[in-house]
């Protein structure tokens, strides 16, 4: 009998340290990305890591997972759901199975600069847009910026005749679909991670992004050309699910967001940076040429593509897509 009351002491003993260990355990963030380090998107996850452990005093760590190593875009969120991961940034146009109004972002020609960009999104519209997600599980913590798209591709592209019959490479966005056919081009949906062999290989002829993804990827390197077209926007939206984000304490909770707030401020400006000093080291490589439009060509890709926007207009809201065109006005 003693024995057994010894034994049932020493199962208690080591169930309380048990306890006591899980109770002094960290919460660990699992943040999955697609791209380099050396990007926008990389930089602020790197530096939301440092700015979460300092602020927590190591009560939260952030375990960053760059360049698609644990999950790729389209399996990303579903790993959210799931609690394989706890948080992400991808791109605005990867949404689209979740919710329709962030499909506004992908309208060609929308926005003329990234200060539009900001003015949008520090909106009421903008900010709304944050909570888009919310019926399906998942919190949008902040925006964040890389850039202009540029295109990229084994042919010169000046007008968008030059474009029909082409391949390209998009994200999964039905408006990225139909900006391509609009030009009569062949647009693929394929992850981030297999553009660069798609273009090695010559599977495809060309893709759309930011000058630091067509620089941190190579992309240059396989296209001997790139359009300086700035037809459209490559943001992020930071998430997490709903289930993780409401199990923080108040105080964990308000440390991380104040944490990404300041680390989405520094990704911005790595951002303009990246977007001018990438750009040049495409120029400088000597691999692939840039061309610049004249105003009349560009003039020609937006007659074609801006039909798109209103064959999105029903699904994306007129209103909403007025409100994001005004903030051109500056
Ligand atoms: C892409 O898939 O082209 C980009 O969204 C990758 C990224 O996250 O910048």
């Amino acid at each position: 009998m003693q024995r057994i009351i010894a034994a049932a002491a020493i199962g208690l003993a080591a169930l309380t340290l048990n306890t006591a260990a899980l109770a002094d355990d960290p919460v660990v963030i699992k943040f999955s990305h697609v791209v380099a380090e050396n990007t926008p998107k990389g930089q602020m996850a790197n530096k939301f890591k440092e700015l979460v452990e300092e602020k927590t005093d190591g009560s939260v760590v952030v375990e960053v997972y760059p360049n698609s190593q644990l999950f790729g875009d389209d399996k990303v969120l579903e790993a959210m759901l799931l609690g394989d991961v706890q948080m992400a940034a991808p791109a605005l146009s990867k949404f689209s199975r979740y919710t329709d109004v962030l499909a506004l972002y992908d309208l060609p020609f929308l926005f003329d600069d990234m200060a539009a960009v900001d003015r949008f999104q520090q909106s009421e519209h903008g900010q709304a847009m944050l909570d888009s997600l919310s019926k399906k599980g998942l919190v949008g913590l902040g925006y964040l910026h890389n850039g202009m798209k540029q295109l990229s591709s084994s042919q010169p592209l000046r007008t968008p005749e030059d474009a029909k019959g082409l391949k390209f490479r998009i994200m999964s966005s039905e408006v990225l679909e139909a900006q391509f056919e609009a030009v009569g081009a062949a647009p693929l949906k394929k992850p981030f991670s297999e553009v660069f062999t798609l273009l090695q290989t010559k599977a495809i002829d060309g893709q759309e992004n930011s000058w630091s993804n067509i620089y941190s990827k190579k992309f240059f390197e396989v296209q001997p050309y790139v359009t300086e077209s700035n037809h459209g926007l490559l943001d992020y939206m930071v998430v997490s699910s709903k289930e993780f984000w409401s199990g923080l304490s108040d105080e964990q909770r308000a440390q991380v967001q104040e944490a990404l707030d300041e680390a989405l401020a520094f990704g911005n400006e790595v951002a303009m940076q990246k977007g001018t000093e990438d750009r040049q080291k495409i120029a400088d490589s000597g691999r692939s040429e840039i061309i610049e439009l004249t105003p009349e060509e560009r003039a020609q890709w937006v007659e074609a593509m801006k039909p798109v926007w209103a064959q999105f207009e029903e699904e994306i809201g007129a209103e909403l897509i007025e409100a994001a065109y005004q903030s051109n006005g500056g």
